[in-house]
C-alpha cells in the first residue's frame, strides 16, 4: 500500500469576520497516497487555497482531523508546524514569489539553504536541470518570462527536497504557452520522479491532465 501523504476527517476551518462566520473548508474528507498528482479545483471562494494552505501547515485548522506524512497536524501549535513543513513541503505560488535581486541559481540555493540542505552550488543547478534551465542559472527574474520564473519556483520548491508539492494557481498569471509548460514540468516529475503533486486550480487544461480532480462548492467536495 502507498504512504499516506495526506488524511483529511471532516476537516473544517470558519473564519470569523465580525458576526459573521465563513466556514471557507467544511467537513472534508480527503486522502492523498505517495505518488498521486490532484488537483482541487473550484470556482473563486470555494475553499480551495484555504483547504492547501491547511495540509501546507500554513493555517490552523477549526475542527476535524487532519495528517500530514503521518503526523496529526490538528492540534499542533504553529511553533511546531514549522517543523513539519520545512524541508518536508515544497510550496509554488501564483506570483512566483521569487527574490528580484537574486539569480534563479540564487533563489535556489537560498530555499536549499533555509531547509538545511548543505549541498554545493554547482550541485544545485541539478534543479535547474530538472525544470530545463540551466542555462538560466545567472538570469534575474527580471529577465525570465513568466513560465520561466515559475520554473525556478519549481526548482527552489524541489531543491528543499521536499515529500510532496504544493501549488496554488501555478499558471493563474501565465498564457496557455507558459500554462503548458508547467504542466508538462509537474507531470514529467509526478511520472519519472513519482513526485506527490497537489494543485489548486480553476485552470480547466490543467485540471484535466492530473491524475485526480476534487471539486469544491463552497467549502464542500461534490461528487464530480
Ligand atoms: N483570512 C481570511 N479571513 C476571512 N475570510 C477568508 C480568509 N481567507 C479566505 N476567506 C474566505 O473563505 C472563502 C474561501 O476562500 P479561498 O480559500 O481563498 O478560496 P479560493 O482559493 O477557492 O478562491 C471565501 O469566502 C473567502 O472570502
Ligand atoms: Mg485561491
Amino acid at each position: 500500500m502507498s504512504e499516506l501523504i495526506v488524511k483529511a476527517e471532516k476537516l473544517t476551518k470558519v473564519y470569523k469576520l465580525f458576526a459573521e462566520e465563513i466556514a471557507a473548508v467544511n467537513n472534508v474528507d480527503l486522502e492523498i497516497t505517495a505518488g498521486d498528482f490532484i488537483s482541487i479545483m473550484g470556482p473563486s471562494g470555494s475553499g480551495k487555497t484555504t483547504l492547501l494552505d491547511m495540509i501546507g501547515c500554513l493555517d490552523s485548522i477549526t475542527s476535524g482531523r487532519l495528517e500530514i506524512l503521518g503526523k496529526d497536524v490538528s492540534a499542533m501549535a504553529e511553533s511546531k508546524l514549522v517543523n513539519v513543513r520545512r524541508g518536508k513541503i515544497g510550496f509554488i505560488f501564483q506570483d512566483f514569489s521569487l527574490i528580484p535581486t537574486l539569480t534563479a541559481l540564487e533563489n535556489v540555493q537560498l530555499a536549499s539553504y533555509f531547509a538545511g540542505n548543505s549541498q554545493k552550488t554547482q550541485k544545485l543547478t541539478v534543479f535547474l536541470e530538472k525544470v530545463g534551465l540551466t542555462h538560466r542559472a545567472n538570469h534575474l527574474p527580471k529577465q525570465l518570462s513568466g513560465g520561466e520564473k515559475q520554473r525556478v519556483a519549481i526548482a527552489r520548491a524541489l531543491a528543499t527536497q521536499p515529500k510532496f508539492l504544493l501549488a496554488d494557481e501555478p499558471t493563474g498569471h501565465l498564457d496557455t504557452e507558459n500554462s503548458l509548460e508547467i504542466l508538462n514540468v509537474f507531470k514529467q516529475l509526478n511520472q519519472e520522479e513519482g513526485l506527490t503533486i497537489i494543485v489548486a486550480t480553476h485552470d480547466q487544461r490543467l485540471g484535466s491532465q492530473t491524475k485526480r480532480i476534487v471539486y469544491l462548492q463552497d467549502g464542500k467536495i461534490t461528487p464530480s
